[in-house]
């Protein structure tokens, strides 16, 4: 089997160029822009593929509110061109999304379900769940997977994510203030890239939840990355309030992801374990 594989040099692209077991065919940005509908075309004929995964995006939650059409063109008229082809192919796509599809329901306290409505809080978000919504219509054998506060390595320069932008704080301050009043489900690309690997083998189309297990907050988050990194930094819980930024988040997104245990056979590990494992590679 021949999968074509967007945004493969991203963390979740890097993490499932090592984890798929087929014929894998990268595409970066400079290859593509998804945005681009013949591009598409063109490289996906040329490809040949069976399957197509996309794991390209555009991440900038505060950016987005700034530049929409750009969030737009890249995380709903990008996966909206693959799910057109895929459609006409008969071929399956598999697309990520994001628990930043909910928020909306500022009193949630339990975790989401797929069955639960939407409510995204800004341009970026929304751009996520309109990129589902494209996939879901257009293409039946769609896999859409929600997930959440990715960390992992990537091959293009420049990617951070929460840990390592605290392990690089942790290693300049003695102090960081970090909001405690978010919850959700930090995961490792390596996990979600393994549990993409074996979703893709099942042909249970649908839409998924898939973060590790557990939930937290982001600065219990960063007491967990110093503790494993054994650096010495006070961590102040703060609330969302006293750390504005231009797009709203959500207080809570965990979801609730044994739907995708269920399919595959196991859960994604517990986010401490999969944070110590990260940490320890890295470190
Ligand atoms: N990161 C998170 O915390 C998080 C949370 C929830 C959901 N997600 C979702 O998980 C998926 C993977 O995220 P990630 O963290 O692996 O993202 P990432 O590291 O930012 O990688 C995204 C990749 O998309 C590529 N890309 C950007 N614009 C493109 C375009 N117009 N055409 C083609 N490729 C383009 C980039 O390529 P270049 O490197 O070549 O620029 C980049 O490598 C995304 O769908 C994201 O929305 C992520």
């Amino acid at each position: 089997m021949r999968i074509a594989l967007l945004g493969a040099h991203g963390q979740l692209g890097t993490a499932l160029s090592d984890s798929l077991s087929a014929d894998v065919v990268p595409f970066t940005s400079a290859d593509v822009d998804v945005a681009d509908a013949a591009r598409v075309a063109a490289a996906l004929d040329e490809c040949g593929a069976d399957l197509v995964i996309n794991a390209s995006a555009y991440n900038f939650v505060d950016k987005a509110e700034d530049e929409p059409d750009r969030a737009y063109a890249v995380n709903a008229l990008g996966p909206r061109n693959l799910a057109a082809w895929c459609s006409r192919r008969a071929a399956p796509l598999l697309h990520v999304s994001s628990d930043y599809v909910f928020g909306l329901d500022a009193a949630r306290q339990t975790p989401y379900l797929e069955t639960d409505l939407p409510g995204p809080l800004g341009a970026y978000a929304v751009s996520k769940l309109a990129g589902e919504a494209f996939v879901r219509s257009l293409c039946s054998r769609h896999y859409v997977v929600r997930t959440c506060g990715l960390y992992g390595e990537a091959r293009s320069p420049g990617k951070g994510n929460f840990v390592k932008t605290m392990l690089r704080l942790g290693n300049e301050r003695g102090a960081v203030s970090v909001v405690d009043d978010q919850s959700c489900t930090p995961t490792s690309a390596v996990d979600l890239a393994r549990a993409i690997a074996r979703l893709i083998e099942t042909d249970q189309y649908g839409l998924y939840h898939a973060t590790n297990s557990g939930a937290t907050t982001w600065c219990k988050l960063a007491v967990e990355v110093f503790r494993l990194a054994k650096l010495n930094v006070e961590v102040r819980p703060i609330t969302t309030a006293e750390y504005p930024t231009k797009a709203r988040r959500p207080a809570y997104s965990v979801v609730d992801s044994s739907k995708l245990a269920f399919v595959i056979g196991e859960p994604l590990p517990e986010w401490q374990d999969a944070l110590a494992e990260y940490v320890g590679r890295i470190s």
